[in-house]
């Protein structure tokens, strides 16, 4: 396809719940020490939705400050993408719950499930409907409640997860612009769907007083698995979009990769040989917000001015599916 324009990331903004768990409430909750998540993880609190909380309540607080941000009211809006495995219902998507929300009708909202690479599903989507001069304002968010579907009583996974949202409006750029979304590659590996799922609730196996017996419709991972193919595949996805743009990683100004692990996003920074004070990491205070990760954090380092109109942004991230992909933009 020809681009008829650019696509730029205009506007984006935040919103995590109030209530912080942090590692030593997680020492009264399963057997487990602030040590252990610290030095394996780096995190070291995170949020937690209320009860009356869902999904599209924590993105229509995020969609409002990216409209701010990108000083466009809701009727700007032409097209709405949520990234979630977290939606306030099995159906229909948050997408069309938020577009209720933001008092919008008669354009195409839907949800992209692909783990914690939903954002970059769904920057990707939005980027080709602003090329191809469909769409002129999308506003994608990256957003989950997954302490909703956590089983507190498994160390390996409880200590892991919070709640957030991150959104971005994806928008028609001017020619005269220089910010624009330059490359994004998104690829996944079926093979490996199992090591990261969610068992019950679906048609497999619909959700039974058994299936909830066994906290099979909470979170199940093979996290050790998982951690090698992370840093492999967010590497290739990295690869990709430096070579078929002919840069080299010390023109890269910014990395923002998934926040799923200290220990992944460094081992990343030594391969890809960025300088790791270009690395963003925010993973202490938020801990795995999944689909959420990579909009936050971008959205923090733009609001605490760490990263600046003109600079060149790599986003990068992994999750369930097993999916990954990258995003190159200039801010
Ligand atoms: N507290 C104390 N001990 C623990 C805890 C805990 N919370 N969790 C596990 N352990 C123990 C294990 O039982 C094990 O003990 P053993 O040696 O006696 O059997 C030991 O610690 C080591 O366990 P590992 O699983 O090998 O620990 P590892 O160093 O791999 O860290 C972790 C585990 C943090 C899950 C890591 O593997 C990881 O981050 N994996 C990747 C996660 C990821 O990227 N997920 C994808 C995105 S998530 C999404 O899409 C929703």
């Amino acid at each position: 396809m020809i681009a008829k324009y650019n696509a730029k990331i205009s506007g984006t903004g935040m919103y995590v719940p109030d209530k912080i768990l942090n590692n030593f409430d997680m020492e009264k909750i399963v057997d487990t020490s602030d040590e252990w998540i610290r030095t394996r993880t780096g995190m070291s609190e995170r949020r937690i939705s209320s009860k009356d909380q869902a999904v599209s309540d924590l993105a229509y607080e995020a969609s409002l400050k990216a409209l701010q941000s990108a000083h466009l009211k809701p009727k700007d809006i032409d097209m709405i993408i949520v990234g979630t495995i977290t939606s306030d219902h099995a159906f229909p998507s948050t997408a069309c719950i938020l577009q209720k929300k933001l008092g919008l009708k008669n354009f195409p909202a839907f949800d992209i499930s692909a783990g914690c690479t939903g954002w970059i599903y769904a920057a990707n989507i939005a980027k080709q409907y602003i090329e191809n001069g469909i769409a002129k304002n999308i506003l994608v968010v990256g957003v989950e409640t997954l302490t909703k579907i956590t089983n507190y009583t498994d160390r390996n996974t409880c200590v892991l997860f919070g709640d957030g949202a991150g959104a971005t409006i994806i928008s028609r750029a001017e020619t005269k612009d220089i910010s624009k979304i330059i490359d994004t590659e998104i690829s996944a590996d079926g093979t490996h769907y199992d090591l990261l799922i969610q068992q019950a609730g679906g048609s497999r196996m619909p959700a039974s007083k058994e299936s909830v017996e066994k906290n099979l419709h909470t979170v199940y991972m093979e996290g050790n698995k998982i951690f090698k193919l992370a840093v492999r595949s967010m590497f290739n996805a990295c690869e990709v979009v430096l070579k078929r743009n002919k840069l080299d990683v010390q023109s890269i100004d910014w990395l923002i990769t998934h926040q799923a692990n200290m220990r992944i996003i460094q081992s990343l920074g030594k391969k890809l040989k960025i300088d790791e004070k270009k690395v963003i990491v925010n993973i202490e205070k938020y801990a795995n917000t999944s689909a959420a990760t990579v909009p936050m954090a971008l959205d923090e380092a733009i609001k605490s001015g760490k990263i600046r109109h003109g600079d060149l942004v790599l986003m990068a991230s992994f999750g369930a599916g097993l999916t990954s992909g990258s995003l190159l933009i200039r801010l």
